[in-house]
């Protein structure tokens, strides 16, 4: 799923934090096949729901409290470890929160 999500054959551009690919204007030119974060057929993800209202609310919480800011710790590019089965980051993620 990682490479099919950062090929450029079907991401122009892949490693460039960019939301309005997933705009109204753009979501129809995504290829629903090369989409496919929870899986696809009948062995999908069952909690693709619960996940993604659970991510939205950390991002609201946290968003609501704090300005996410990087700190000299934070890997920038960011580059992932190797031998993982998840995707984590080499040198762990690091950001400074500030109380707003
Ligand atoms: C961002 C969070 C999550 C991601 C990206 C994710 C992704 C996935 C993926 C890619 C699969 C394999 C689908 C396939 O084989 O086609 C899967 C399966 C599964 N996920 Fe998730 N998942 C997430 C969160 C959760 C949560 C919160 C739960 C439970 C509360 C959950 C429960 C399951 C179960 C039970 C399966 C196996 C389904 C089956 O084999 O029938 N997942 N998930």
């Amino acid at each position: 799923m990682f490479s099919i999500h950062r090929d450029p054959k079907y991401y122009p551009n892949p490693e460039k934090f960019d939301p309005e690919r997933f705009s109204d204007e753009n979501k129809d030119l995504i290829n629903p096949s090369t989409y496919i974060p929870f899986g696809q057929g009948p062995r999908n993800c069952i909690g693709s729901r619960f996940a993604l209202m659970e991510s939205k609310a950390i991002m609201f919480y946290m968003l609501s409290a704090f300005r996410i800011e990087m700190s000299p710790k934070t890997q920038n590019p960011i580059k992932f470890m190797k031998g993982t089965l998840n995707l984590k980051a080499e040198k762990g993620f690091w950001v400074n929160l500030q109380p707003l």
